[in-house]
């Protein structure tokens, strides 16, 4: 009979503005979606001791961990969560991954399995030895495979569970969070590669790097504002600064003709604001709403061919820590 060892989560993420401009070293704003969540559930199997099998419907995956690549992401979770463990004896295993995040949609579906998997298995083979940050770093080794020059936002948001101020290469800051935000997230469909994205981004910055900086602190502006309007709960200033972070993001040819429509769909239903998030070109956009325009831009992003609108609200943080 099989037994369940351990279980673990984590939570997708939305980039509320600064993406792409985070990987040139300016600040971006990530929140946890902890409503749409990956799951991993590490069973006994019947297989040889120090084996470990992956199913995972989502991805279609059902194998050794042995007989993958060692470049491939899940792979590299296991072995750097072993390794860090300090490869002790383990029975055969069965790791079960489920997720409820697109992949290639924008909400940090790597880093979320990886998060979630090497705390799972981590807690079974080495239970209390790793850190927050140690689970930080190793799935930061895992995004590296993802996308070569990751800044480092997905992994973080994901591991701490908790709205942050980030910039590459210095510690988290949290943000209070003054009153709850009302937030949709619309899905094109349409997935998209972060390494192609991002890749692109680096030839345009190349061929024309002076204006790319100019972008890119305009961007920066916009994130100091914009956390200073979640501290304060000034919606109209955050929405400006996300409607204007969309734009200098379509000048950078990180939008689509699918995200522009969505975003147009919602502005014109009513939200406050509108923006792709992560690395575009496809996957998920997320509209700035209130109680009262929700439902309404809601039906009006279904109506418009989203195959995934998903409504749900950042909650105040402010007087919790
Ligand atoms: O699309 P995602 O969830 O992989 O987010 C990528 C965010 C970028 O800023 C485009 C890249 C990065 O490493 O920060």
């Amino acid at each position: 009979m099989t037994e369940v060892l351990s279980t673990a989560s984590a939570p997708g993420k939305a980039i509320l503005l600064g993406e792409h401009a985070v990987v040139y070293g300016k600040p971006a704003i990530a929140i946890p979606v902890s409503e749409l969540r990956v799951e991993v559930v590490i069973e006994s199997f019947k297989c040889p001791a120090g084996d470990i099998w992956i199913d995972s419907p989502v991805i279609r995956m059902y194998k050794c961990v042995n007989d993958l690549p060692y470049e491939n992401p899940l792979r590299m979770a296991v072995d750097l969560t072993l390794n860090a463990c300090g490869h002790p004896d383990i029975p055969g295993l069965m790791i079960r991954i489920n997720s409820a995040l697109p992949i290639g949609g924008g909400m940090g579906s790597g880093a979320a399995v990886s998060c979630a998997l090497i705390r799972a298995l981590s807690d079974f083979v080495c239970p209390n030895t790793f850190t927050l940050e140690t689970i930080n770093g190793l799935v930061f080794d895992v995004e590296k495979i993802h996308h070569g020059n990751p800044s480092g936002v997905d992994n973080t948001v994901i591991t701490y569970e908790k709205p942050i101020f980030f910039r590459r290469g210095e510690s988290l800051e949290s943000i209070q969070v003054k009153q709850p935000v009302n937030l949709v997230l619309a899905d094109t469909g349409i997935n998209s590669a972060t390494s192609s994205m991002v890749a692109g981004v680096r030839k345009r910055f190349d061929q024309d790097t002076v204006r790319y900086n100019q972008i890119f602190t305009e961007i920066e502006n916009l994130v100091a504002k914009s956390r200073e309007a979640l501290e304060q709960g000034n919606t109209p200033l955050l929405a400006e600064a996300m409607n204007e972070n969309h734009r200098l993001l379509q000048q950078i040819e990180v939008s689509s003709f699918a995200l522009d429509r969505l975003v147009k769909t919602a502005r014109n239903s009513g939200a406050d604001a509108a923006k792709l998030i992560g690395a575009g070109g496809g996957g998920n956009m997320i509209a700035l709403c209130n109680p009262d325009t929700e439902k309404v831009v809601c039906q009006a992003l279904n109506n418009a061919g989203a195959v995934r609108v998903f409504a749900f609200t950042l909650n105040s943080n402010k007087d919790s820590e």
